[in-house]
């Protein structure tokens, strides 16, 4: 049986790099190929296994090219980018008419697709089903990722078959070879580690649905094990939350505060609100984010999100790891020691 030829987008990322490591032992089935920018870190993930393609995700006819190679795309780097997407969808449908490929697109989401900006303040009461796929086209189609997904979900499926995971707040060590570490729960950690303070956004009464990392990357795998078997929901059907739970980010300081307080690193537990200046501090929220998307920090800490994974639960995937502020004492670790 020949190989299925996959490219991987985003391996040097956390998402992405924990992913790769499942992929990897699956060599018997899988020409792993990463999609990396720049030369230097190549050799990493060659000494890891995988096939190496240099190139920038902002080259879009690069991008329709390198697709039309490949029998899977699982493109995890960027959930934004509608041209990153049809460069992808365009290549890999000319790799089907031409080569006889497989034509498959697995594209990385998030559930801060149903966010509602509830500053940290209280949490709205509705979980979206990710099987109501009615109930998606009440969102606004400036919600994030929403651009994305409508693309690669409408897109005809004769052409490509197209299957989206949008993974809700994750937590956990990866096990990638580059970023290691989240966003959302770690952006708190942060915080409490650098100023010794249990700052949340507003009351932290605002609640996520969460995942461990090592759950999302075998949510990827089903879908693409469903997706090559021709057993998984695909198209306007194939949109599949992540979760294993929800919590509130007041839970989530609570803990991280008495895992620093065991420690005897600090004192008072009690929750406060986060000042201003800690949002913009590069420690706690990565520049990028503070420089180029104002507001979002904030409303993204301090919103809600509340999804079901009930689609995956349906093929019979199960999460792990199930306690929302499981990996919050092993990150925590992580940050005291870098
Ligand atoms: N972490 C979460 O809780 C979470 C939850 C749901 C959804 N998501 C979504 O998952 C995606 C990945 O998240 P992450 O936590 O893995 O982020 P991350 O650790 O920051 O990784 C981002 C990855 O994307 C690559 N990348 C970004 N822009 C690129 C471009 N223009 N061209 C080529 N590569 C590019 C980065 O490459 P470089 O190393 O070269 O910069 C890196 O490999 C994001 O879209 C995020 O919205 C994340």
């Amino acid at each position: 049986m020949s190989l299925v030829k996959i490219l991987l987008t985003g391996a040097t990322g956390y998402v992405g790099g924990d992913l790769l490591i499942d992929l990897l032992e699956r060599t018997s089935e899988f020409e792993v190929h990463v999609l990396i920018r720049g030369n230097e870190r190549s050799s990493t993930f060659e000494k890891l296994g995988a096939k190496v393609v240099v190139g920038s995700q902002d080259d879009h006819d690069f991008l329709t090219k390198t697709a039309s190679r490949f029998d899977v795309i699982i493109s995890v780097a960027d959930s934004l980018d509608a041209r990153t997407a049809k460069a992808f969808l365009l290549g890999l449908e000319q790799g089907k008419q031409q080569y006889h490929h497989k034509g498959i697109l697995i594209q990385n989401s998030g559930s801060d697709v149903v966010l509602e900006n509830t500053e940290g303040e209280y949490a709205t009461e509705k979980t979206w089903s990710d099987l109501d796929v009615q109930a998606f086209n009440e969102l606004p189609l400036d919600a994030q990722h929403r651009e994305v997904d409508i693309l690669v979900t409408e897109y005809p499926q004769d052409k490509v078959t197209t299957a989206i995971i949008s993974p809700s707040n994750i937590s956990g060590v990866g096990r990638g070879p580059y970023n290691r570490l989240s966003f959302i729960n770690l952006a708190y950690e942060r915080a409490v580690v650098k100023y010794r303070k249990p700052y949340v956004v507003g009351k932290g009464a605002n609640i996520w649905s969460s995942i461990h990392i090592k759950d999302v990357s075998s949510a990827f795998t089903s879908v693409l094990d469903g997706l090559l078997k021709g057993t998984a929901d695909h198209g306007l059907e194939g949109y599949y939350f992540v979760e294993s739970g929800q919590a509130s980010m007041a839970e989530v300081v609570q803990r991280a505060a008495e895992v620093l307080q065991k420690k005897g690193l600090l004192e008072d537990t009690n929750l406060i609100d986060m000042p201003e200046e800690v949002l913009q501090d590069p420690d706690v929220i990565p520049a990028y984010i503070v420089n180029d998307y104002p507001g979002f920090a904030k409303s993204t800490l301090g919103g809600t999100s509340r999804v079901s994974g009930d689609r995956l639960r349906k093929f019979g995937w199960k999460p792990k790891y199930t306690d929302p502020l499981g990996a919050v004492a092993e990150e925590i670790d992580v940050l005291l020691a870098a």
